[in-house]
């Protein structure tokens, strides 16, 4: 009897923490509290002895890429318009945004393959980022040396970078996008963050920007590495550079 009452109560608990507007401004939708197989593809990618598959590092990451679409498509601005089937006509609803995929290269291109999965009919804007060592030190800054992208005038941009770090590649990212027009909504979708990374971009985009993400690690190494996070996900996607 007891044990009745207090399943609904967890659940409840649960999806409460789930949507944390009181500790950030920005909308904050953090899945990994939800028991979901999204835990699985998130425990894959970051096991020592299961990353160093590359192809299925990359397919795990457009599996996340396609759950934070789902979960993403229920924010969107939808209508309803009267389609014909075979045997007769149906009311649906269906989405107007006319939506931008904005990636970082070259560590987004599997969440950005996820993200296309679903949103098949959006433009796509793709950007080069790399991280400088002026000093080969532990100091660096975010260099960005290409930039292909649509007009995001009055569109719902969707910015994805799978390892929010420090937050700097999506603020370089976000001040290179600004002369294509301003988008009416954006959505920042990643698949691990630190606190410190969260924060940081919360200062940066419009506060009704929501940023969705399958996992908030606590802290950054001296490199700008995220603790425990996965390591490398451009390396692991697509083998060392030099
Ligand atoms: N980029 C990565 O690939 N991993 C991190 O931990 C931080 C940035």
């Amino acid at each position: 009897m007891i044990l009745n009452l207090i399943k609904p109560l967890n659940f409840v608990i649960k999806n409460v923490f789930l949507f944390k507007p009181h500790l950030y401004k920005m909308i904050v939708h953090n899945l990994e509290k939800a028991h979901s197989i999204l835990n699985q593809f998130i425990t894959e990618i970051r096991d020592v002895n299961i990353q160093k598959d590359s192809l299925r590092f990359r397919r795990n990451i457009e599996r996340i890429g396609e759950i934070l679409s789902y979960e993403l498509s229920k924010t969107l601005y939808y209508g309803t318009k009267n389609i014909k089937t075979p045997l007769g006509t149906k009311d649906v609803n269906t989405f107007n945004d006319k939506l931008v995929l904005c990636s970082i290269l070259r560590a987004g291109l599997p969440l950005h393959q996820g993200l296309l999965n679903y949103f098949d009919k959006a433009e796509n804007a793709f950007i080069s980022a790399y991280r400088h060592h002026p000093d080969n030190g532990d100091n660096f800054e975010v260099i960005v040396n290409y930039l292909a992208a649509p007009s995001l005038q009055n569109k719902t941009l969707i910015l994805a970078d799978p390892m929010l770090a420090t937050g700097k590649t999506l603020e370089n990212t976000l001040r290179a996008l600004k002369d294509y027009g301003s988008p009416k909504q954006i959505h920042l979708v990643s698949i691990i963050g630190s606190e410190e990374g969260v924060h940081y971009v919360e200062k940066i985009f419009p506060k009704n920007t929501h940023l969705w993400i399958a996992a908030i690690d606590e802290k950054l190494n001296s490199r700008g590495y995220i603790i425990p996070g996965l390591g490398d996900a451009g390396d692991l996607s697509f083998g060392t550079k030099l």
